[in-house]
């Protein structure tokens, strides 16, 4: 881990307005805004410094991040006169260990973190996940604001306050729930986003459609290949469209005793797929929630909950944006007993019971733990043998 430090420079000039969109997400006392726009970074100062108790932050990044992003920020909190300090962890999936949040807050409290200090992450989910814990544990809390810097974050893990890292047992099965002070979505970084990490945080966009907006799945649908090809009006509706629609289920059911379940629509499989491909970039995040969505889609069919035609249009769209709709598309082990396996380590098992996102349709899915075993294991044995 690389540690930087700067004084804070001169007061700031930066009145240039901005074109944002604001998004509340009303939690009351723990309220916060998320604002999405282009060029944001630049005047990262500005937007932050109402939410700061002081003028003292650490950045948080990764290595590839950092060397992208981390000058113009720097710049900008010196010429408000907000002191920082920056720390850039490795880049990747494989980051979010326990050990690094051992690692990352003897490093804050070496370089004498305090109370009231602010952590920015500034980074992905991962960046995002890791810094949100650490925020929420060091010195027993300090706030922490989210700069995301993937669609994926932009969309999703920046909004709501779920925060943590992966254990040897499985996915994000340590952490907390703390929400950030403040969200800013700069959509100008997703021009430097590689592709492939683009179409992983365009599989969480979709599931916004699934899961109860079929008429944004159908936008999608129209829209999708030029959000992804680059276009600015429609990468701005997208992350609008699903910040508002996680604002309203987070607002509704923070800790997900209800409706929030619904976000983890195939992430019972992707998860299960993401340890068996052991978080080593092999298959992203994003990846494994495409293919886990297929297969609740395949789940729900077999169940009788829904058409198979809900399934076959969903896998045609994936297929339409260069997303993984089937096995061999990904390079794991598809042995239904290793998935199920690794599926009852899953954080939502109750009394035994795994508990799955279902559908009865493109945007009507629902949550149940009524799902017989063979069931399962014929959905996972048939996609595994399906055409690759
Ligand atoms: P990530 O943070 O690993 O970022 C993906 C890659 O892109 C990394 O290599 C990163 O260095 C690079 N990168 C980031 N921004 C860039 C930019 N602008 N330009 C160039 N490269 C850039 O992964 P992610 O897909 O953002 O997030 C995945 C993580 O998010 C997973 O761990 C997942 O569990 C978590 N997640 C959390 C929530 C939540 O609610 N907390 C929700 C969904 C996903
Ligand atoms: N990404 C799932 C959630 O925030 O609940």
């Amino acid at each position: 881990m690389h540690v930087s430090t700067a004084d804070a420079g001169s007061p700031s000039d930066n009145t240039v307005p901005l074109r944002t969109d604001t998004v509340r997400v009303d939690l009351g006392a723990r309220g916060y805004d998320i604002i999405v726009g282009v060029g944001l970074l630049d005047q990262i100062d500005r937007l932050i410094t109402p939410v700061l108790e002081r003028k003292r932050v650490a950045v948080i990044t990764d290595s590839n991040v950092g060397p992208l992003y981390r000058t113009t920020v720097e710049a900008a909190l010196s010429r408000s006169s907000i002191t920082f300090e920056t720390f850039v962890l490795p880049a990747g999936e494989a980051t979010k260990t326990f050990g690094q949040i051992e690692r990352l807050t003897e490093a804050l409290l070496a370089e004498k973190a305090e109370r009231g200090m602010t952590l920015l992450a500034l980074g992905g989910g991962v960046i995002g996940d890791i810094t949100g814990f650490v925020a929420a544990i060091l010195l027993r809390g300090v706030p922490f604001i989210q700069i995301p810097t993937t669609l994926l974050a932009q969309v999703d893990s920046s909004v709501g306050g779920k925060t943590g890292v992966n254990s040897a047992h499985g996915k994000n099965l340590i952490g907390s729930f703390y929400q950030p002070r403040l969200v800013v979505a700069d959509m100008a970084v997703l021009e430097q986003l590689p592709v492939r990490e683009l179409r992983a945080g365009y599989a969480e966009t979709l599931k916004y459609g699934l899961i109860d907006d079929p008429e944004f799945f159908t936008w999608l649908e129209a829209h999708g290949t030029d959000l992804l090809a680059g276009d600015r009006d429609a990468r701005r509706h997208a992350v609008v469209h699903c910040c508002q629609a996680k604002a309203r289920i987070v607002a509704e059911d923070e800790r997900e005793a209800g409706r929030r379940a619904l976000l983890n629509l195939g992430h019972t499989f992707a998860h299960a797929i993401e340890a068996e491909a052991g978080y080593g970039g092999r298959v992203l995040h994003g990846e494994a929630v495409a293919l886990g969505m297929v297969l609740a889609f395949r789940l729900s069919a077999r169940l009788g909950h829904c058409d198979r035609g809900d399934g076959d249009r969903l896998e045609r769209h994936l297929i339409d944006t260069g997303l993984p709709a089937r096995a061999g598309d990904v390079d794991i082990n598809w042995s239904p007993a290793a998935l199920i396996e690794h599926m009852s380590r899953d954080k939502k098992v109750q009394d035994g019971r795994v508990t799955f996102v279902l559908a009865r349709g493109i945007g009507q899915a629902f949550t149940t733990n009524d799902v017989p075993d063979d069931a399962l294991k014929a959905v996972l044995a048939e996609f595994a043998d399906g055409p690759q």
